[in-house]
């Protein structure tokens, strides 16, 4: 039985400060979820507060990316011995801000991704189409292709371990959210497609939902067969809404 994962993506966004009152807070108000994994990803530099702060609470932290050599002369990045060391459970791997911005291409997940995994952290790898591939009608070939190029080469235990992430650019930050249906057609392509590279880890592998989730829409998300919980941005900045988020669990 899959575990459903609430998990809030901050992006670049929180003091350190902030970052540990928040988790203060939430750490008693979720203590008594069990039903339901919680994760919280702040930015590089508050990863080891956060951590610090939860330790030994039911509350995750993860990075919200990495790099694949272990330590040397790579200015600005973080590798994944570094991340397990400050305390990461979890990492996001080809968020679509980084495929957008910075260059990050289905080659370098997939190099990102082996790197977590051999470093014992759960990478949660994102794909997701645009507004012109949606409109183009091109939406699943484009996921397939995303699902394919970054995930391949995986034991089959690796790949039953790692969760996927749909999120639909044009739904992150818009509050245009994919209705549940849409969202459980590509979670379910998703699932089928992985299950033609992983056979056994598809039907155990989590599928979060990530664009414009909020406390009003997650009931009907979750709902869904294939969406095993959410990744979320802009109702993950504020304890009341993300607890909300967490508190709503699959029946
Ligand atoms: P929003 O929830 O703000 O749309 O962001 C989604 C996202 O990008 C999470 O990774």
């Amino acid at each position: 039985m899959k575990k459903p994962l609430m998990a809030g993506n901050w992006k670049m966004n929180k003091t350190i400060a902030e970052s540990v009152s928040f988790v203060r807070m939430l750490k008693t108000a979720v203590s008594d979820v069990k039903d339901i994994e919680v994760l919280i990803c702040p930015t590089f530099i508050c990863v080891n507060a956060v951590y610090n702060e939860v330790k030994g609470s039911n509350i995750n932290v993860g990075a919200q990316d990495l790099f694949w050599e272990e330590k040397g002369s790579f200015t600005g990045e973080v590798s994944a011995f570094m991340l397990k060391d400050a305390g990461c459970s979890y990492v996001l791997v080809g968020h679509s801000e980084r495929r957008q911005h910075f260059g990050e291409v289905d080659k370098t997940v997939n190099k990102k991704v082996k790197a977590a995994l051999l470093n014992d952290i759960v990478p949660i790898v994102c794909v997701g189409e645009t507004l012109r591939e949606r409109e183009e009608n091109t939406t699943f070939k484009v996921i397939e292709k995303q699902v394919k190029e970054s995930l391949p080469d995986l034991s089959q235990e690796e790949a039953s371990k790692l969760v996927i992430a749909y999120e639909p650019v044009w739904a992150i930050g818009t509050g245009k959210t994919a209705t549940p249906q849409q969202a459980q057609e590509v979670h379910a392509f998703i699932r089928e497609r992985y299950s033609q590279l992983y056979k056994d880890a598809a039907d155990n592998v989590r599928i979060l939902y990530g664009g414009s989730v909020k406390p009003d829409n997650i009931s009907e998300l979750m709902k869904q067969p294939d969406i095993d919980g959410g990744l979320v941005g802009g109702a993950s900045l504020e304890v009341e809404s993300f607890v909300k988020l967490v508190k709503h669990s699959k029946n």
